[in-house]
């Protein structure tokens, strides 16, 4: 079964994000033979859990959560907390958070092995620069990547996606053809783990992704925010 995975980043606030379930909910009770995950933002999973009774067919996911399970960790979100609140899958290592706030390997590493125990699952984010990609090494930096997040974690209990960071929020997504080479790689150094593509994913190409055999779905981020853009995204998907 495929996975699209919306990522509403900082996008929407709690009313909006309310809004948005309730434009796209028509698709989404209508949703088969597809693993809907929705990651709001920390205020808004509560009220997005509520909407469940409508039988609305998604699980839950974080953006990101702390290693530790309790303690002296201002600001900063327990895996168990999560878990009891409803949420079933945690984005772990998005670029964003590499770039923006320094998070490591070490730390993503640290964050990995922390979900696993408290039984979510990890969604791991890895991906080379413009730069990197230039240079010839985006197989070369996803490998690294690879070996220092995954050091002591479980690869069967875990989704991997591929990221190329000039591809998110850019709208040059990468060619499908090329995905499939990375997720290919990706798939031979994690014992197969389930691999998604992400980075400029709409409705319009998102089957073309999701139609390759080592493609396992898409982790979307601005186009999931757009209730026409994301019902159609999951109309196209569901209908491969
Ligand atoms: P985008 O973001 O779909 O807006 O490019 C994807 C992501 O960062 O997860």
């Amino acid at each position: 079964m495929k996975y699209v995975i919306a990522n509403w980043k900082m996008y929407l606030d709690a009313k909006k994000s309310l809004e948005l379930i309730a434009e796209v909910k028509g698709q989404l009770s209508k949703v088969k033979g597809l693993h809907v995950v929705i990651c709001p933002s920390f205020l808004s999973l509560s009220d997005i859990l509520n909407t469940k009774h409508l039988t609305l067919n998604f699980d839950l996911g974080a953006q990101d959560c702390f290693w530790a399970e309790r303690g002296a960790h201002t600001g900063e979100v327990s895996p168990t907390d999560l878990l009891e609140s409803g949420v079933k899958y945690v984005i772990i290592g998005h670029s964003e958070r590499r770039q923006e706030l320094g998070e490591t390997d070490e730390m993503v590493n640290k964050k990995l092995q922390a979900v696993q125990k408290a039984g979510l699952m990890p969604i791991l984010c890895v991906g080379e620069t413009a730069q990197e990609r230039e240079r010839g090494k985006a197989e070369e930096v996803v490998s690294n990547q690879l070996v220092k997040d995954l050091v002591g974690v479980d690869a069967s209990k875990i989704l991997i996606a591929y990221e190329p960071i000039w591809a998110i929020g850019t709208g040059k997504s990468c060619e499908p053809s090329e995905a499939v080479k990375m997720h290919q790689l990706i798939k031979s150094k994690t014992n197969n783990a389930p691999v998604l593509y992400g980075g400029s994913v709409d409705d319009k190409n998102v089957a073309s992704y999701v139609a390759e055999e080592v493609v396992d779905g898409v982790l979307v981020g601005g186009a999931s925010t757009k209730p026409e853009v994301f019902t159609n995204l999951l109309k196209n998907v569901s209908n491969l």
